[in-house]
């Protein structure tokens, strides 16, 4: 472990890092913004002007989720999403003393950096930090969700938290090949230790198959064009598969060309990531699930990104209030606030909904 990633270390690193220019570009450069316990005046500049730092993920409707889950003393929590532990660091601190807190992510390269950090927290207004048992962390895809709790001992929980998607860890992490803005490797996988990267994916794809992933998962309006373009490079590296979309956005009229910028790229990397995680049916088994992991009166929030993560939802609740499992439903999704979009960009597709049991 590095001093930086270490929360109860206060020592500044040895040497500055070194990098060309003023600022540090480079994710690994940005020697400040991975140790944001250290630097939290240069953390708190860089919110200011909407951008994330890098290592860390902001949290997204934290006042809504808190107010929609209404978290008490004594709570049981499933955190199904865990991430940064942006939200679960704020329940927490509302459901001690007697609370628990169990927080899932199938991502094993960020997840045991957040138990430390959780684990590190001290109960607020005190010099304690929260109890052992008050949290557990347990790396799985929350399609086994269900088994985890049994297993644990805590078959019903009070309230669960879902928030979907990927985690600004992972969006910035250059060997993670997230972003189609730094070169890497097309991965893609939010567990690098399961399945097959992007890369292998297209590889065997076919064009059938590949126009359907892009339709489905990202509503992609030009799916045929970049299907045909992408089969005909596969390519291997974000910055290859970014190129060989804007190859086939030059051919689009330039009106088309103007409104459309690099949506088309985005939707592709969306569409590819969702496929390789298989997204969609871990949150399928694990919206069947909810009723069965959930006390009654309980209350679940989940956070989307995209049409295709609130369809799902919305198509869940609704069926389920109809059939009586759940009392009431939110009737519309809720929107970050326009300061919270403004101040946040990556929340600005944010569709948060809820459910009480
Ligand atoms: C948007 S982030 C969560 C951020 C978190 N709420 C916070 O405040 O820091 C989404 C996280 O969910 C995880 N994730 C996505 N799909 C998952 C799944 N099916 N099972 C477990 N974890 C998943 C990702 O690895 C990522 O860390």
């Amino acid at each position: 472990m590095t001093s930086s990633d270490d929360p109860k270390d206060n020592s500044k690193p040895k040497r500055r890092i070194r990098y060309k220019g003023t600022h540090p570009r480079k994710f690994h450069e940005k020697y400040k913004e991975l140790a944001p316990n250290q630097y939290v005046e240069d953390i708190e500049k860089i919110k200011s002007r909407g951008a994330t730092p890098a290592g860390t993920h902001r949290p997204i409707c934290v006042n809504e989720i808190l107010e929609i889950l209404n978290p008490q003393p004594g709570n049981i929590v499933l955190d199904a999403t865990l991430g940064y532990g942006g939200h679960s660091s704020l329940i927490l601190q509302k459901i001690l003393p007697g609370g628990r807190l169990i927080g899932l992510d199938q991502d094993p390269i960020e997840l045991p950096k957040t138990e430390l950090r959780l684990r590190a927290q001290n109960i607020s207004g005190t010099t304690e930090t929260i109890p052992e048992s008050a949290l557990i962390v347990e790396s799985v895809n929350f399609e086994n969700a269900f088994s985890v709790l049994r297993t644990k001992g805590v078959p019903l929980v009070d309230l669960i938290l879902v928030d979907l998607g990927v985690s600004s860890m992972q969006i910035d992490d250059p060997s993670r090949g997230f972003s189609f803005k730094i070169d890497a490797p097309l991965d893609l996988r939010m567990n690098p230790l399961k399945g097959q990267p992007a890369a292998a994916l297209l590889s065997r794809l076919k064009e059938k198959d590949l126009i359907k992933i892009l339709i489905e998962n990202a509503d992609e309006p030009h799916a045929e064009q970049i299907a045909k373009a992408l089969l005909k490079n596969r390519p291997t590296t974000t910055i290859k598969m970014a190129d060989t979309i804007r190859e086939v956005i030059k051919t689009f009229t330039p009106r088309v060309q103007k409104e459309e910028g690099d949506a088309p790229i985005r939707r592709a990397f969306q569409a590819l990531r969702i496929a390789v995680n298989d997204e969609f049916s871990a949150l399928d088994q694990f919206l069947d699930d909810i009723p069965r992991m959930l006390k009654r009166g309980g209350r679940v929030a989940i956070l989307s990104f995209h049409s295709g993560e609130d369809r799902r939802v919305k198509k869940s609740f609704q069926a389920r209030e109809r059939l009586g499992v759940y009392s009431k439903v939110a009737p519309t999704p809720i929107r970050p606030s326009f300061e919270e979009q403004h101040s946040n960009p990556r929340s600005k597709s944010a569709k948060l909904r809820w459910a009480i049991k």
